[in-house]
């Protein structure tokens, strides 16, 4: 039995219409449209076949100018279920969106259509909403949703590479210290109780002051933490003196953020470690990464969910399309379970967008190796 996935032709139009009939109850595609998708070649549409006979399909329409692609149909005839032609199906329509660098895909389904759902979830799916009389019964839909690239270990590595281990932040001030905590764990250096330890770092490196709440940490603070503990550092920040004071519109609190982080300069430099002044640029990420370095770098969380807060992260990797982060807050993306927010792909272009705080572009990248590297 020869099973084959192939481009959809207008031939294909009388089973489609069949697998549409038997199906779906509502919301049925129309010979028409399916026309109209293979005439205008619109988005992707693919057809699975069993010794010649078209037996499912799947249709992903994309948006340009967003990085999400959208599952429109996928339906297999219900003859040849249960014999996993819907995962073929699935996995080939995410295939499709991820050669065309789509981060996301989306689809809807009844709330009351349990199989697809069990399809999906199974697939690395999660619920995003329910959408309300979505259909032309008036039924409602669930959103679901997936995040599709995924960080390949470079073949060099045999399957040996180790990826950096991941730790959620447990307080919304501490992402500095979670972010060096993961380091930490990934170059060895064992944390007798890291929940501790990730407040212990904070109360090393914080701010005391920020925009509003408790302060998180700063970029010379996290250096002498990372220091203290055994790790090869260096920063990289974009000018000299205290950072993140722009923001503060008190003076008092300026005050004391500054004189802190004058204290931890002349520690860092009385330690001899180094401090870079100048732009740390994304062929110095690189550089840093390929060189088995990690970076716990300072974001603008803006461009993700339009709130300017100031945002450290673990960056572990990085290719031709994407940045791979550890971001040890579940709130960025809170549909994401933890396994997504591990290597979490940030395409190239955005995450220079995000990387650097405030109106001024504030960088700092606190570069972080074995002892002795
Ligand atoms: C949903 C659909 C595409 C699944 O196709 P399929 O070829 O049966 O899917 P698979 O064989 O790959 O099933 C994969 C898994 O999904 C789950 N699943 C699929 N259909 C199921 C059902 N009716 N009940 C419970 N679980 C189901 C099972 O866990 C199954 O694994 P298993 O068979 O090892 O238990 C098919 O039922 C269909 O076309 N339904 C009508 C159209 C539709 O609902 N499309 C999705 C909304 S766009």
């Amino acid at each position: 039995m020869a099973i084959a996935l192939r481009p959809v032709c207008r031939d294909d139009i009388d089973a489609l219409e069949q697998i549409e009939n038997r199906s779906f109850i509502t919301d049925r595609i129309s010979r028409r449209s399916f026309r109209r998708f293979i005439d205008q070649s619109i988005g992707d549409f693919q057809v699975l076949t069993v010794s010649g006979q078209v037996v499912g399909y799947y249709i992903v329409l994309y948006r340009q100018a967003t990085q999400l692609a959208r599952l429109y149909s996928l339906a297999v005839d219900p003859d040849h279920r249960r014999r996993g032609y819907g995962s073929q199906l699935l996995s080939a329509a995410e295939q499709d969106a991820d050669d065309r660098h789509c981060l996301f895909m989306r689809l809807e389904v009844k709330v009351d259509n349990l199989g697809a759902q069990t399809m999906y979830h199974r697939a690395g799916y999660y619920d995003m909403e329910i959408r309300p009389e979505y259909y032309e019964d008036d039924s409602d839909a669930l959103v679901l949703q997936k995040l599709l690239p995924r960080f390949e270990p470079h073949p060099a590595h045999n399957g040996t590479q180790r990826l950096v281990p991941y730790r959620t932040q447990t307080t919304e001030f501490t992402c500095g210290p979670a972010s060096l905590l993961m380091a930490m764990a990934y170059f060895d250096i064992p944390t007798r109780d890291a929940h501790l330890e990730e407040l212990e770092i904070w109360r090393e490196a914080t701010t005391i002051f920020m925009t509003s709440g408790h302060g998180g940490c700063g970029p010379h603070g996290l250096a002498r933490a990372a220091n203290k503990r055994g790790l090869q550092v260096s920063l990289h920040v974009s000018e000299s003196g205290p950072l993140l004071l722009d923001s503060v519109r008190s003076d008092s609190k300026k005050q004391i953020m500054a004189r802190i982080q004058e204290v931890d300069i002349a520690a860092l430099t009385a330690e001899g470690v180094a401090i870079v002044v100048g732009d740390y640029s994304m062929q110095n990420l690189f550089d840093d990464l390929a060189n088995g370095k990690l970076v716990v770098g300072l974001i603008s969380t803006y461009v993700f969910d339009e709130s300017k807060a100031p945002h450290w992260v673990l960056i572990c990797a990085a290719d031709e399309n994407y940045v791979y982060i550890n971001d040890p807050d579940q709130d960025t993306f809170p549909w994401q379970s933890p396994a997504d927010r591990q290597y979490l792909p940030i395409p190239l272009a955005t995450f220079k967008r995000a990387f650097g705080f405030g109106k001024r572009k504030q960088k700092a990248a606190v570069v972080l190796s074995r002892a002795g590297n």
